[in-house]
């Protein structure tokens, strides 16, 4: 369980201890097999990611980024085709889709950060294949049914991007249960973290099986001659991330009580307003999102809130997570992203969580007083 605060960092995620980690590592190396095209690990991780979605089927790979590439190479994207991705997500979601020749289009996003149907919509032409979505922050999209239903009666695929959403739910259904396909991370800085690593989720057998083909498993038939390349997840990587998967609803529930109390705490806060705006635990409970009076305030308490030791996020110029260091642009904007910023929640035993959520309520509080 839980070591105490003081051996682990607080932000560290992974319930295992160095020397279950080493002996995973160990066993790994021991079975002459650190990298394999099958194995016992690699389809133990598989089973477990398809049956927490809820979806048929799982292929593990190398990142979040292969995830995204070789999905969209499993539904066929390329030239001639356009993929629409939003304008905050990250760098390699829309390289994903220019590495195969297709044609980027990026949607506008709101104050949640997420693109709904209206501003997808005005993007669709006829060469439109896919569109991809992404659960930010640990928070489910708003209006992800009504997008997926939307697409589904235009015969156009629906990827989510999940790599920050592991557990989170959206609109009743586990996050990666509503795309055509779904992508996830077990990079670092993920709820699941096993260094680098990914998987993608689907129901298609046959999408399933080609895409085993040309990024995982070189054995596997293809339908026809086609180019393959190497995005196979290590069995290491999956020996670390399996036990991450067992321990990760009672993390969320963890997470979720000191997001709430966080909430509360920031909710009388009159130079704030929460996103979503609500006291109510939401997603995954990994972050407390905001938005400040003015860019500059943001970007103040930003570095306020780092100083103090906190894990912070702020999508201001040259963060690789919008479109504005990107090779393509929504048309418009629709919310000033700078006034974002959010916070990374800790994960520590429930006696620490009043105090933890008043002692950064009050830091907060200290600095949006000094920047005024
Ligand atoms: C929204 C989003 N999509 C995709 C990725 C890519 O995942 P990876 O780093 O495993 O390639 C990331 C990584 O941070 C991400 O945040």
């Amino acid at each position: 369980m839980r070591q105490s605060t003081q051996t682990l960092p607080i932000y560290q995620y992974s319930h295992l201890t160095v020397e279950q980690q080493n002996a995973i590592i160990s066993n790994g190396i021991l079975s002459g097999e650190i990298a394999t095209f099958d194995g016992k690990l690699l389809r133990d991780f598989e089973h477990r990611v398809a049956d927490l979605t809820g979806r048929a089927h799982a292929l593990a790979v190398d990142s979040g980024s292969s995830a995204l590439r070789l999905a969209l190479r499993g539904l066929g994207i390329g030239h001639g085709h356009e993929v629409i991705i939003p304008e905050v997500s990250w760098v390699s979601v829309g390289a994903a889709a220019d590495i195969l020749g297709a044609t980027v289009r990026v949607a506008p996003v709101t104050d949640t950060l997420t693109p709904t149907w209206d501003q997808i919509a005005p993007l669709i032409t006829t060469t439109t294949r896919a569109v991809i979505i992404a659960h930010l922050r640990g928070r489910p999209a708003p209006g992800t049914g009504d997008i997926a239903r939307h697409l589904k009666e235009r015969n156009i695929a629906l990827i989510e991007d999940c790599a920050q959403a592991w557990g989170v739910y959206v609109e009743g259904r586990p996050a990666g249960g509503w795309g055509t396909l779904a992508t996830f991370s077990t990079q670092t800085f993920k709820l699941i973290a096993s260094g680098e690593g990914g998987a993608i989720v689907g129901d298609d057998a046959d999408t399933m099986a080609l895409m085993r083909a040309v990024g995982c498993d070189t054995r596997e038939p293809s339908p026809h001659a086609m180019w393959r390349w190497t995005a196979r997840m290590t069995k290491l990587a999956a020996g670390v991330a399996i036990p991450q998967l067992d321990f990760l609803h009672s993390l969320v529930s963890n997470l979720r009580e000191l997001q709430q109390q966080v909430m509360e705490a920031l909710a009388t806060q009159p130079a704030l307003t929460l996103v979503p705006d609500q006291t109510t635990a939401i997603g995954n409970g990994s972050h407390v999102g905001m938005r400040l009076r003015s860019a500059a305030t943001a970007e103040q308490l930003f570095g306020a809130l780092v100083r103090g030791g906190y894990r912070a996020w702020w999508p201001g110029p040259g963060a690789l997570h919008t479109a504005s260091t990107w090779p393509v642009q929504a048309a418009h904007s629709l919310t000033d992203l700078g006034r974002y910023l959010d916070v990374q929640i800790p994960w520590l035993p429930p006696s620490e969580h009043q105090g933890w959520a008043a002692e950064l309520a009050a830091h907060i509080g200290h600095s949006l007083e000094e920047a005024r």
